[in-house]
């Protein structure tokens, strides 16, 4: 039977539009999906770039059907479970040298919100509250929490809801059309010339008021822009010369998308933050959380013993089946290899994806690990248009995608095999050259 629509306000969707034509799967094991009628959809995204282990891995479904089998739920506030305990020791134990405190919330939108509030109660504990700006990049994404949205550079958030938004400036993005539109990897020039940006914003509003700057090492929801080489590199240099802190936000590129656990060992770049959720727990369970530098940490967690040093959690902080899951899918990430694999298969994918580039209208191929970014030309009748019918051409010719304005995004799952990636990718094709004439 088909489910009456109407009810849920789907979260960023046309909704309209996809209530005309809904497109809804009901099962999925390993790299694919299954629709309603049985159909297979191959997982191009990972989810939403957080399937990392593929489907319901028979690992982290028995530990989290283990996990509600003995405790259900337990508060983080002023009581705890083993399961949180664990978790956030063997993240640390993950994370590059000093960040080694973990704060666990429900997404990434929180975790970045949680970064920066870090970020403002370590400035008033350092007797330095006037540090209250946040320096983020055009065409970043931070989700959707009020600080996120204050410190991306997605226009459409900001049209949203600018009057009220916390005080921000923004980095040039690092997208370059001139000279990227099909470079393979990062980019070789400009990155230097790109960071030195921040010099003249730290001029214009002087370190003493700038609480972070935070940004993605490697753009992905706005289309993966990838940074070029020396730029993250010249950013920790300038935050280091201003003593500025700087986050980065690994929603996407944490837990092994770029063939390292983390984008900072990949690109060899340690933040005093990082943002993390998504790949985490591989999906199935909402987790996110944030790793500090123990000298942050230590510097906020100070005053009377009795009272909270951080006013600040959730409810479902720490919860016992999201920590499961994550602990399973530590394991997973482990023992099979997954960041060594996703850095194995990044060649072959990278060939892939490069062999789109004769595709109807293709204007720019860009990729990192195992993310890309396939640009289309776009329709006449402006922006965005074509990515939407691509990406509704792609779910019926049985690949799952997004199209952030006319880039379709290719993120597959780490444990898909070379034939899994080139399935997907004559699929992907199929859908651009679908989509390639004018609007039906
Ligand atoms: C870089 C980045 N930060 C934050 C978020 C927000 O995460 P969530 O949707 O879990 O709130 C996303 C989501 O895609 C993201 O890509």
């Amino acid at each position: 039977m088909k489910p009456a629509l109407d009810a849920y306000w789907m979260p960023y969707t046309p909704n309209r539009q996809f209530k005309a034509a809904p497109k809804l799967v009901a099962s999925a094991q390993g790299v694919a999906y299954r629709t309603p009628d049985g159909r297979e959809v191959l997982d191009a995204l990972s989810g939403l770039w957080c399937v990392g282990a593929g489907h319901r891995h028979p690992r982290i479904v028995e530990a989290m059907k283990r996990q509600l089998d003995t405790l259900d739920f337990a508060s983080s506030f002023q009581v705890g479970h083993a399961a949180a305990f664990e978790l956030g020791e063997r993240i640390a134990e993950l994370s590059p040298p000093g960040l080694d405190r973990v704060f666990l919330t429900n997404s990434g939108s929180e975790a970045v919100d949680t970064a920066m509030k870090i970020a403002l109660a370590h400035a008033r504990a350092c007797g330095q509250g006037a540090k209250q700006l946040f320096i983020g990049r055009e065409r970043g994404f931070h989700g959707v929490g009020f600080g996120g949205v204050s410190v991306g550079g997605m226009v459409n958030n900001r049209r949203a809801f600018g009057p009220v938004l916390l005080r921000s400036d923004h980095l040039r993005s690092t997208w370059d059309p001139a000279t990227q539109a099909f470079v393979r990897g990062q980019p070789e020039h400009g990155g230097v010339e790109m960071a030195d940006e921040l010099e003249r914003l730290v001029a214009l509003h002087d370190a003493s008021n700038i609480a972070a700057v935070v940004i993605e090492p490697l753009a992905g929801s706005t289309g993966v822009l990838v940074p070029p080489r020396g730029y993250l590199q010249r950013i920790r240099e300038i935050c280091d010369r201003h003593a500025l802190l700087l986050i980065f936000d690994e929603v996407i590129t944490g837990f092994g998308r770029l063939g390292a656990m983390f984008a900072a060992q990949a690109l060899g770049v340690v933040p005093d933050m990082i943002v993390f959720a998504k790949t985490v727990s591989n999906g199935a369970a909402p987790l996110g959380g944030v790793m500090v530098r123990r000298e942050l940490h230590d510097a906020v967690v100070q005053g009377p013993p009795h009272l909270a040093e951080l006013m600040h959690g959730y409810t479902c902080s720490g919860h016992p089946l999201a920590c499961a899951a994550a602990l399973a899918m530590l394991d997973v990430l482990h023992e099979e290899r997954l960041p060594q694999r996703v850095a194995e298969l990044a060649p072959r994918f990278e060939a892939l994806v490069h062999g789109l580039a004769d595709a109807p209208g293709v204007v720019s191929i860009r990729n990192l690990g195992l993310a890309a970014g396939i640009e289309l030309a776009p329709d006449a009748a402006g922006p965005g248009l074509r990515g939407t019918r691509a990406q509704a051409a792609a779910f019926d010719r049985g690949v799952l995608t997004r199209t952030p304005g006319d880039t379709l995004v290719f993120a597959p799952p780490f444990v898909s095999t070379e034939h899994d990636l080139q399935r997907m990718a004559e699929r992907l094709r199929l859908a651009i050259t679908d989509t390639a004439g004018p609007p039906a």
